[in-house]
């Protein structure tokens, strides 16, 4: 199993760079041993630099099961229609708040194969890959949580930790 980077580790807010090779063998049993991680912590989803690897793969736990999705682009998102969901983190343990986030999205991304692939996802499936894409780009669900449901004196020393992180 893969270590999981908690926050304030500064490569959470790294911007991911593309996979651009997608035959060697290094790469396919990384994508397994993400998802295996991912599921024997019981997340939704889990993106490459909670494993400390700066690439932009995540993977998104589907009803029949993981699967990576690799150099994602949002195209589309319902700017209007919008829901609000409680999240969590694997990076964040024992915080959770309320996100709103476009309802429905479209995306673009390669599978693990790296064959182009196109997916409409709304509700939960769209929130999680909001959640992931955000990740890839070093953006954390606590830059946009409106009301936290727990841990939130918790979150206040991290981001103290953070800040004097960055000087
Ligand atoms: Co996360």
């Amino acid at each position: 199993m893969l270590d999981i980077i908690t926050y304030p580790n500064k490569i959470l807010r790294k911007k991911t760079k593309n996979v651009k090779d997608f035959s060697n063998n290094e790469f396919q049993s990384f994508i397994s041993e993400m998802s295996q991680t991912m599921l024997e912590k019981d997340g939704l989803g889990l993106a490459a630099n909670q494993v400390n690897k700066d690439i932009r793969i995540c993977i998104i736990n589907f009803k029949d099961g993981p699967q990576a999705i690799i150099n994602p682009k949002i195209l589309w998102k319902s700017f209007f229609k919008r829901s609000v969901m409680e999240e969590g983190c694997l990076s964040f343990p024992k915080i959770f708040g309320l996100v709103r986030r476009p309802k429905i999205i479209i995306i673009r991304y390669k599978n693990k194969q790296g064959k182009t692939k196109w997916l409409k996802a709304k509700g939960l499936l769209a929130t999680v890959i909001q959640h992931e894409i955000d990740h890839l780009n070093g953006i954390l669900f606590i830059d946009k949580i409106f009301k936290y449901t727990k841990g939130e004196k918790k979150i206040k020393l991290l981001k103290k930790e953070a800040k004097l992180d960055e000087l």
